[in-house]
């Protein structure tokens, strides 16, 4: 890999901050860039120093692709509204969930998202705009994994060889690159981010997708959103690094007033690590497992099972496709 690593132990969060803002100032001059904000660590971070770098030149926008937590988008874009930073929400849900129907290799689907978030939703928005670069928070570990073949992560583009100018029409500029989420989060502290921002579980590109073995529908995205707000609600005060709720293609016999009720599997995943690289699972207590299944078969319809993953990664990776 060419692209070289600061390590957190080496880096001056002001000076990185100083460097890469009069970088993207340099590289955008007089033209326009978008980027697109998810509210994750990576992207508000790279919208906070592009903000910085860019003022009124970088126009930042939040695609709802129908694949967000409950409630995510509004949240969002309140918070950056808080920060003086203004965010267009681009409604692009049936795009998304048009383009993953009938889809159930993990690699289609990733491939579809990336597809549609790069050439549909951002061709047409720099297109409309006139901007000539898309500005994005990826980070030192998304490249590794993609290029060691693990997954494709949903924003690396240049590393497998695609020609964004050609294929979508701008350029891709990448402040984050070389820091790992460790270091984001310093950075995003430096930058004025609120911890609700900064201290973030982080959370996929490809949002709840990845946590829908099987293909993505409305229907079964809604179940495993309404399983990640109870799995969120109960593990935040965990500490852990990441926790999530995957819902399996699998149905199993349950029993529901009486009778056989062949329902959903929900597994729930709970997280220590420091950097994604490497992870294992963590020990929860057996009170609190006992809660998470009570809950997500009594308030998730149709959910008749939940397992916990004891895996560590690797073999396992953290999320499920
Ligand atoms: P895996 O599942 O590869 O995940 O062990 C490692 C870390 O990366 C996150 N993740 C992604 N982040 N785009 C992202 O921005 C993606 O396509 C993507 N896939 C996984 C995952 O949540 C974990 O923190």
């Amino acid at each position: 890999m060419e692209i070289r690593e600061i390590r957190i132990e080496n880096l001056d969060t002001q000076d990185f901050i100083r460097k890469k803002a009069s970088e993207l100032s340099s590289a955008v001059g007089d033209g326009l860039a978008v980027n697109a904000l998810s509210g994750g660590v990576d992207s508000s971070a790279a919208t906070m120093l592009g903000h910085r770098a860019l003022g009124d030149k970088l126009k930042t926008y939040f695609v709802e692709n129908g694949l967000m937590r409950a409630g995510e988008p509004e949240r969002i874009v309140a918070l950056f509204a808080g920060l003086g930073v203004p965010v267009k929400i681009v409604d692009a849900r049936d795009q998304f969930l048009g383009a993953l129907k009938g889809l159930t290799d993990p690699e289609e689907k990733r491939e579809a998202i990336t597809r549609v978030f790069y050439r549909d939703v951002f061709g047409r928005i720099v297109k409309d705009s006139g901007a000539k670069y898309l500005l994005q928070g990826t980070n030192y570990t998304d490249v590794e994994e993609t290029v060691a073949g693990i997954k494709r992560q949903h924003n690396i583009l240049e590393q497998l060889g695609i020609d964004t100018q050609e294929q979508y029409g701008y350029k891709v500029l990448e402040p984050l690159i070389q820091l790992r989420k460790s270091a984001i989060r310093k950075v995003a502290n430096a930058l004025g981010l609120p911890e609700e921002i900064y201290g973030r579980p982080p959370f996929p590109g490809p949002a709840l997708a990845a946590r829908v073995i099987g293909e993505v529908t409305p229907e079964r995205v809604e179940t495993v959103r309404k399983a990640t707000t109870i799995v969120e609600e109960e593990l935040s005060g965990s500490r852990a690094f990441q926790y999530l709720a995957i819902l399996h293609q699998d149905r199993v016999t349950g029993i529901r007033d009486g009778k056989r009720d062949y329902g959903l599997q929900i597994e729930v995943r709970c997280w220590e690590s420091k950097d994604a690289k490497e992870g294992s699972p963590t020990r929860l207590p057996y009170e609190l497992l006992e809660k998470l299944s009570e809950r997500l078969t009594g308030e998730v319809p149709g959910v008749v099972s939940v397992t916990y993953n004891v895996t560590r990664k690797p073999p396992s990776t953290i999320e499920a496709i």
